[in-house]
């Protein structure tokens, strides 16, 4: 079979392909193949691992578009998933700067990790003679968040970042924010919550990318969600996300019950709409938005029902 893999040796990117027989790929991991190929093959191979256990988060790579742990990839078992398994592609993660072949950049990752404070910073009335209890319950709504490797490989599928990342973190970052913002332990929530509504909270895009590809079954998407609703409750409920969160909920789900565009915007945005209105157009012209439905919309059935679901749901969060 032929193992291609994306090159890049500091000037130029490049694919090579290595052709290894059947039997080599025999109870081999991918990180397994890949050493062999450094081995046998081609010395000048690069890339990153250390502990070969699916715990050190150092061996992520993508194979055919997709982020894995090298280390956690039986050959066999992963080839069964192709369509064509006699060839495959490797490549560095995506998101990522590339330094040599599979070796990607972390430093702004770390940087981004560093803004969040991820360390943990005891409530006053712990002491080293007291202790720093938590009960099972509290440790089990941080538990999750605790599994996380660092291997990138939310990042590397990340919608978001791919689309640009000027102005949001990596998904594991906020992971890592959700841990110590809920640690019951810690001093202040608010340390790390506030980092991450500046880091670009509210700018997820809800691809649930980076869910569906943690190789800890860990959704950083659901840790953003979470943040997103304690920084409101904390008091951080302006600007266009929390406008565009409480606009859908409130005058979209439980006022008419139907997608309005033209209303959506105009909530979310305020005057700023204005500058969307090409966008608007398009919409109309696919047929998307009716303009007339800015001024209501007959009902539809089961909507009063599900508002009353709504309102008892937040009664139940607000009692938690
Ligand atoms: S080598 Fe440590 S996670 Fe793969």
């Amino acid at each position: 079979m032929k193992i291609i893999i994306d090159r890049y040796d500091g000037t130029q990117h490049y694919k090579q392909a290595y052709v290894v027989d059947k039997k080599d790929i025999e109870g081999k991991t991918l990180l397994s193949l890949l050493l062999f190929i450094k081995q046998n093959l081609d010395a000048t191979l690069n890339f990153t691992a250390s502990c070969r256990s699916a715990i050190c988060g150092a061996c992520g790579v993508r194979v055919n578009g997709h982020s894995v742990l090298a280390c956690d990839e039986k050959m066999e078992e992963l080839l069964a998933t192709y369509d064509n398994p006699e060839v495959i592609t490797v490549s560095p993660l995506a998101n990522f700067r590339v330094i040599s072949d599979l070796v990607v950049d972390w430093e702004p990752s770390i940087e981004n990790l560093r803004k969040i404070r991820p360390t943990f910073i005891p409530k006053d009335e712990f002491s080293a003679e007291k202790g720093c209890k938590q009960t099972q319950a509290e440790y089990d709504k941080i538990q999750k968040q605790w599994d996380c490797i660092l291997c990138g490989c939310c990042a590397s599928e990340c919608s978001k970042l791919t689309a640009d990342s000027s102005d949001y973190m990596e998904p594991f970052v906020f992971t890592h924010a959700h841990r110590a913002t809920f640690d019951s332990r810690g001093k202040d929530p608010m340390l790390h919550a506030k980092a991450a509504v500046l880091g670009g909270l509210w700018n997820c895009v809800h691809c649930q990318e980076c869910a569906d590809r943690c190789p800890k079954g860990i959704s950083a998407a659901d840790d953003i969600a979470a943040l997103r609703v304690f920084t409101q409750k904390q008091g951080i409920n302006t600007g266009e996300g929390p406008d565009h969160a409480n606009a859908f909920l409130t005058d979209l789900v439980e006022g008419s019950g139907r997608l309005n565009e033209i209303l959506l915007a105009l909530r979310s945005e305020g005057a700023m709409a204005v500058s969307k209105t090409d966008i608007a157009l398009k919409l109309m012209g696919a047929g998307k938005m009716n303009p007339l439905h800015i001024f209501g919309e007959e009902d539809i059935e089961g909507h009063k029902e599900l508002v009353e679901m709504i309102k008892a749901a937040r009664a139940a969060a607000d009692k938690e």
